[in-house]
């Protein structure tokens, strides 16, 4: 059985690239598999999930799903199954441990909520800093006992009992969203969450696989889903596919980088996660999409990305939410363009796995971009293919997207570019070196 890939850790500098060529699959979507783990986990019956991603993020959720009862077992490369609790959770005997990950944290907080059971839930030091009441205050408008340390984690959670609840997540989150969705399953009554602005739907859309009656309502941009609980989840098999927002790092590096053609195999097409691919068609970029097989209840598709005269553009606030992990790569997209790029909407960008908005920034600056920053906006003055001094350091601030990021954008500058540690890395694209040099690009210790 293929090992997963170790980390490698400590600073990197990318060297100015020739070209980049290949063809590559792209790795398995971290938010599908982490809702794969944590359904097949409440779920009645075996889930056989294949294609998973293995990154640390979502090892953790494996980890946490074991560690309350449910049989998790690695059977192959990116294949495994969990034998799920039928809904009924063990107490855990230590405190679950999420790592760096948000969508871990908060989608367990919403599926343990309502379980009757007692649990501790930690980070490390850039989840420890993230905000946790955006889940914990409609949890406990539910009745679920939670103490945090001042909205952050470590968190503890008391044996609770809960009762649906009328939502409207405040910002717009796929977390939350699911957060509340999961709880509802074990609540009494209804539980209905409204969003103005669609999020990335794929908790929806894996409760119906397994056999929740949930209802959900479009009405433009905004929806409304509906669940009654209690409800338990029926095992289904899960084919991971694609992920846009780890994909998109080999998309810009082709676009960027003169002489490129680079194809991505089996990327999940969900309009709330291709923001990205429709801001770099408006940015002129040269994308071939053809359909691929549907995969998890989602379509699929391969693009293959080209060198291309990209230029500056205004993002659209409200296309955010599809794009919200892409912001990082789209600025160095952005720094590659003839003209500004001017993007709002982004106050969500502080609440990730470091202030992304300032980072993002600061990894530009480095390399000689001229960036301003706004209290919710980034805007990048481009210099044009070619055009990019680099020779900057990334400080990373523990953010795996800024990381890739810098290094990214160091393939395409004169001078190369350096990030300060890859080791978050492993958190969200494990097989990002590999695939790199499938490529042709050239990583080095730094
Ligand atoms: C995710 C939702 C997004 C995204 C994260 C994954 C998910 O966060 O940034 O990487 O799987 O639900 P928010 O929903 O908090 O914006």
């Amino acid at each position: 059985m293929s090992e997963i890939p170790s980390r490698r850790s400590g600073p990197f500098a990318a060297l100015p690239a020739k070209a980049l060529s290949g063809r590559l699959k792209a790795p398995g979507d971290k938010s599908v598999s982490h809702r794969a783990l944590i359904l097949g986990a409440l779920a009645r019956g075996e889930t056989r999930i294949t294609g998973l991603l293995e990154s640390e993020d979502v090892l953790n959720t494996a980890k946490a799903m074991a560690a309350l009862g449910a049989g998790v077992e690695r059977t192959g490369p990116g294949a495994w199954t969990v034998l799920g609790t039928s809904g009924r959770f063990a107490t855990p005997d230590a405190p679950l441990d999420f790592g760096n990950s948000g969508t871990g944290v908060r989608l367990v907080m919403g599926a343990v909520a309502g379980s009757g059971v007692a649990a501790e839930f930690v980070g490390d030091e850039s989840l420890s800093s993230r905000p946790m009441r955006r889940v914990t205050d409609p949890l406990e408008s539910m009745g679920a006992l939670f103490e945090t340390s001042d909205g952050r984690l470590p968190a503890r959670l008391s044996p609770s009992k809960l009762r649906g609840i009328d939502y409207t997540p405040p910002v717009a989150s796929a977390q939350v969203k699911s957060a509340v969705l999961l709880a509802g399953l074990s609540a009494d009554g209804e539980t209905c969450v409204h969003e103005p602005q669609i999020t990335r739907d794929h908790t929806e859309t894996m409760l119906a696989a397994f056999g929740a009656a949930i209802d959900v309502q479009r009405d433009g941009p905004a929806s409304t889903i509906r669940l009654t609980g209690p409800q338990t989840l029926t095992a289904c098999d899960v084919d991971v596919p694609g992920d846009p927002s780890s994909s998109a790092f080999a998309i810009v590096a082709a676009l960027i980088t003169p002489g490129s053609e680079v194809t991505l195999t089996g990327v999940m097409d969900n309009p709330a996660r291709t923001g990205l691919i429709e801001t770099l068609r408006e940015m002129g970029a040269e994308l071939t999409v053809e359909p691929g097989p549907d995969m998890a209840g989602e379509r699929t598709m391969t693009i293959t990305a080209r060198t291309s005269a990209l230029r500056g553009i205004e993002v659209p606030a409200e296309r955010a939410p599809a794009m919200i992990d892409e912001y990082p790569i789209l600025a160095v997209a952005a720094a590659f363009a003839e003209g500004t790029t001017f993007m709002p909407g982004l106050a969500e960008l502080r609440a990730k796995e470091s202030d992304r908005l300032e980072g993002t920034a600061e990894l530009l600056r480095a390399s000689g971009v001229d960036v301003e920053t706004g209290e919710d906006s980034l805007t990048v003055h481009g210099a044009g293919l070619g055009g990019v001094k680099g020779g900057g350091r990334t400080v990373t601030h523990h953010d795996h997207r800024l990381a890739m990021s810098g290094l990214v954008l160091g393939l395409a500058s004169r001078e190369g570019a350096s990030v300060d540690d890859v080791a978050m890395i492993a958190t969200s694209y494990p097989d990002f070196f590999a695939h790199m040099a499938e490529l042709g690009v050239q990583l080095e210790p730094a």
